[in-house]
């Protein structure tokens, strides 16, 4: 494992300097680009990594997969009456959608469907974004992970266009809560700061069947970890997820603090940082490595 992943690090170190750091959230814009980690966990929950590995940064969207599964925890099958399971083909942050198709929105890794999910977990939980931070904890065996609240705070400052859509789905009675509890713990969710070590840890059960071996527990049954990992592979990289299937071709979760998890079932999860991010909101070099990982390995899902 190890010199597999210093010949990714080798692959995709001359690419140190591409892209743009997510400005539209102001607390992340000051985050220094020149960033790179991986890890990955083997299903016997060893880690092995290269890099700023141990650096905790902003999960952002990461936070939607951890989000959707207490949610698939508590409501089962239910879920799905008011997410769809399809690829959107639009930004993450779109809201055009929503109008056409009644206030469901199209999956659960977009902005409006996290919302969705979020609005559940409201229900459900007496603070979700603790119930969050600490199902994260079990899963990566690491009790210090916070959520940062300069990160949430600043968020919310600019959360026009996440509280139209979560207004847009109340309008079409797919929004319970009140609105601005439910983006609290939504971007508190997304501030969730974790290192690559900890997300290939948190990751894990994803590639094992859905059992956690920190936790020693199972955290899906085997059918919801095979629907998981599905909406990841179609989903997962927003409007990059095509392309993410054809060049990579692993379920995977991105988020705009620049880490990507991935999973290669059976064998292991993965997590690759790296701050700077495409005009898709995806890490650079964190496509990249992945894109250097499934080459070297010579396996994907498909
Ligand atoms: O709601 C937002 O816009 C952010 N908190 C999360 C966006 C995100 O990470 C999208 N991912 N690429």
């Amino acid at each position: 494992m190890q010199s597999l992943l210093n010949e990714i690090y080798n692959d995709v170190k001359p690419m140190l300097g591409q892209g743009k750091v997510a400005g539209y959230i102001p607390a992340l814009a000051s985050v220094d680009p020149a960033q790179f980690g991986i890890a990955i966990c083997d299903n016997a929950g060893e880690v092995t990594s290269v890099g700023e590995a141990d650096t905790p940064f902003s999960i952002q969207s990461i936070s939607k997969l951890f989000n959707l599964v207490m949610a698939m925890n508590h409501y089962g099958e239910g879920l799905w009456d008011r997410v769809g399971c399809e690829p959107s083909g639009l930004p993450f942050n779109s809201l055009v959608q929503l109008e056409y198709e009644s206030g469901i929105p199209r999956n659960p890794f977009i902005n409006a469907g996290a919302l969705v999910v979020s609005d559940m977990n409201e229900s459900r939980f007496a603070s979700p974004h603790l119930a969050m931070r600490d199902f994260v904890r079990r899963l990566s065996a690491n009790d210090s992970i916070f959520s940062n609240s300069d990160v949430a705070d600043s968020e919310y400052e600019h959360r026009s266009r996440n509280a139209a859509m979560a207004y847009l789905m109340k309008a079409y009675h797919n929004f319970d809560n009140e609105v601005e509890d439910v983006l609290h713990n939504y971007f508190y969710n997304c501030a969730v700061e974790m290192s690559c070590k900890d997300l290939a840890r948190s990751m894990n059960f994803l590639a094992n069947r859905g059992h956690c071996v920190f936790s020693a527990s199972d955290v899906l049954n085997k059918d919801e970890t095979r629907q998981v990992n599905a909406l990841l592979a179609t989903s997962g990289l927003y409007d990059e997820a095509g392309r993410f299937a054809f060049k990579v071709g692993l379920p995977g979760k991105s988020g705009v603090g620049g880490g990507i998890v991935a999973v290669v079932p059976g064998r292991f999860s993965l997590c690759v940082w790296s701050p700077a991010l495409n005009e898709m909101g995806n890490s650079v070099l964190g496509v990249a490595a992945l894109e250097s990982l499934t080459r070297r390995i010579n396996w994907s899902v498909y």
